[in-house]
């Protein structure tokens, strides 16, 4: 049996401890270091995760020869230059979302990988639930007919600015590049397209970040994508993917539980609005349980793509061509 892929976690703040947690229930991974500008915080990480090797630096994770691949947990400005130099120190990288700040940068860091001959991947865990397979498989199969609209939303409220990287310009923050990508990378996951036109509005706060933005994408077969996303604000994270024969709304698309993860299905002639009407459309419900926890299966995703067993769940061209569509709507976007 092939021994488990050893992973460094470069950083520890919130997701880092979600991922160690998440990785603990694997069979294929492990979690065998932990680097942090602090000697003090990688300690007390690594005794809450049980980790062998905790590191005062991040230079020091990347020189330690048991980890076989780091995960980056740092803030979106760092992922370049650290995916970068975790490739060129022999590991492979799975990197959290946004993979960078531009296309620029993103493509530097797969060329980096090609080079090494590494793998790298982008860390959309959402990808890896049965439940994002499932909702597609359905689209696929025709179930909604011919798709025109997608509408996605992923927005929370924090009152955290002081410290808090989501609100810090220098180190890339703001809503789009928080949560944002999510919905963006759901729309290319349904519709393996380039948008042909893209518009942005969103609200500057004190610090310059957006915290929060809605946008359209168009496509050229007449699809539309629309999207929500904020971290000042509370919307009902869902998505939903409409065609001419009725729609798929997934509840909890981003973040989806263990088990009971819904999806369901509506078909709606006669218009749902007209109560009075006999005959009420038809709503099927659909409900699964993963085989693991959500980082976990992630992470044995990208240990199975390390391993040549199979493809990047996020392949790089979408983790590209989202850059770019990301990148786009920063700079074109309308400020309110
Ligand atoms: N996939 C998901 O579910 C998910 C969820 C949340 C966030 N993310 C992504 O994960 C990344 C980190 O987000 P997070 O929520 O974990 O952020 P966070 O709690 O602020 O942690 C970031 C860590 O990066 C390190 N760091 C290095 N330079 C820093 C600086 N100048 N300011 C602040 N921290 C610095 C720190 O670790 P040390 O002090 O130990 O060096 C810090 O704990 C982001 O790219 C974000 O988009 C993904």
């Amino acid at each position: 049996m092939t021994p488990p892929l050893r992973f460094g976690i470069l950083g520890t703040g919130n997701i880092a401890h979600q991922f160690a947690q998440g990785v603990s229930a694997s069979s294929r991974c492990l979690i065998q270091a932990v680097g942090s500008r602090s000697h003090q915080s990688a300690r007390v990480f690594a005794q809450q995760h049980d980790v062998p090797g905790p590191h005062g630096s991040y230079d020091a994770l990347l020189n330690d020869p048991e980890v076989d691949a780091v995960y980056i947990s740092l803030p979106n400005s760092m992922h370049h230059e650290w995916t970068i130099k975790a490739l060129q120190g022999g590991k492979h990288v799975l990197c959290e979302k946004p993979i960078a700040c531009s296309e620029a940068q993103a493509c530097e860091m797969f060329q980096a990988a090609e080079q090494a001959g590494l793998v790298l991947v982008e860390a959309f865990m959402y990808r890896s639930h049965p439940l994002t397979q499932a909702v597609l498989a359905e689209i696929r199969n025709g179930v909604v007919g011919r798709v025109k609209l997608i509408r996605a939303s992923f927005c929370y409220h924090t009152n955290k600015v002081e410290g808090n990287v989501r609100f810090s310009p220098e180190l890339a923050g703001g809503a789009l590049m928080d949560v944002g990508c999510y919905c963006l990378d759901l729309a290319r996951l349904v519709t393996a397209a380039e948008p042909v036109t893209i518009q942005c509005t969103g609200k500057r706060h004190s610090t310059g970040v957006d915290e929060y933005a809605c946008g359209t994408l168009g496509y050229d077969n007449g699809l539309m994508a629309t999207f929500c996303c904020g971290v000042s604000v509370q919307t009902d994270n869902t998505a939903m993917i409409c065609g001419d024969k009725g729609f798929i709304s997934v509840p909890v698309p981003w973040k989806p539980p263990q088990t009971g993860a819904r999806y369901q299905i509506e078909t709606m002639t006669p218009p749902k609005q007209d109560a009075s009407r006999a005959k009420q459309p038809e709503k099927r419900v659909f409900e699964l349980d993963a085989g693991g926890t959500l980082y976990g299966m992630e992470a044995d995703d990208f240990a199975a793509t390390v391993w040549n067993e199979k493809p990047p769940v996020v392949p790089g061209v979408d983790s590209l061509a989202n850059m770019r569509v990301l990148e786009e709507l920063r700079r074109r976007m309308v400020w309110i």
